[in-house]
């Protein structure tokens, strides 16, 4: 998958996706990040690339000049396939597990970040497909905010972790929050490992977890419950389940 940044500082999107488990699947060419900098397609002689706000107003805007010219570059240059062209924006979406799914299935991502009081809205309206936010907050620059999409999406596909059920059980993309996790030593500070976790009864430890993290999503995130109701029920007796799921039925039958 490949990923296109426009950037006025391609610097701080290098730096955080560099290192670790993206910098590794780009060098072993799973991910593909290219940063280009939006100032090296100025035309203005001093490579200007925001000016003031029509219409008044603090701030600078960024130029749809340089940001055009940098993007047809771009498309020049993209390998076929299925594109999207993002502008990370408070404006946008909201991010979510759902929304990186639904990008991971693209070939080609170009994200444009805004910095100061944004863009000027011709160019998003000439380039973009859609704007996304990672949360109601307001940030310096949408390069933060990029590397979180990208970071995101890129761990979803395949050989970036070492096996799809590192995300799959995760919070969230199981639906559910992550019961909690233990390393070594069994005993830190008092502390004591949970004694079901070093029993080696797999199925045990299962269900012991199942419960911690349905405990926990009641505890903070009971809206992820309601909409999966199937998790906390699987935790019923089998003999419940069947009578509630007959109850059911029957009260549907008197209609
Ligand atoms: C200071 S913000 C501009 C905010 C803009 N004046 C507004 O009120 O909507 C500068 C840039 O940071 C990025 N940005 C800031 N907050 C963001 C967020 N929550 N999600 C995504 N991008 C964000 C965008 O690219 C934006 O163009």
């Amino acid at each position: 998958m490949r990923f296109d940044v426009m950037t006025l500082f391609p610097g701080l999107v290098e730096g955080v996706l560099g290192e670790s488990i993206i910098g590794r699947a780009r060098k072993a060419g799973i991910i593909e990040l290219h940063t280009h900098n939006i100032r090296d397609f100025s035309t203005d002689k001093h490579r200007k690339t925001d000016d003031t706000p029509f219409g008044g107003g603090v701030g600078m805007v960024m130029s749809c000049q340089p940001i055009y010219d940098c993007f047809m570059n771009i498309k020049a240059e993209l390998p076929e396939g299925k594109t999207k062209v993002l502008y990370m924006s408070p404006k946008g979406r909201t991010f979510s597990h759902g929304v990186a799914r639904e990008l991971s299935e693209y070939d080609n991502v170009v994200i444009l970040c805004g910095h100061y009081e944004g863009v000027d809205q011709r160019v998003i309206d000439l380039i973009v497909d859609d704007e996304i936010s990672i949360g109601d907050y307001v940030l310096t620059g949408g390069e933060i905010p990029a590397c979180i999409v990208i970071d995101a999406v890129s761990r979803l596909k395949d050989g970036v972790l070492s096996s799809s059920e590192c995300y799959e059980n995760e919070s969230v993309a199981s639906g559910i929050l992550e019961y909690p996790q233990y390393t070594k030593p069994r005993s830190f500070m008092g502390l004591d490992v949970p004694e079901v976790l070093l029993s080696g009864d797999h199925k045990k430890i299962d269900r012991w977890r199942l419960e911690e993290a349905v405990k926990l999503t009641r505890e903070r995130r009971p809206d992820l419950l309601l909409q999966h109701p199937e998790i906390e029920e699987s935790l019923l007796p089998k003999k419940k389940k069947r009578k509630y799921k007959k109850t059911d039925l029957e009260q549907r039958d008197e209609f």
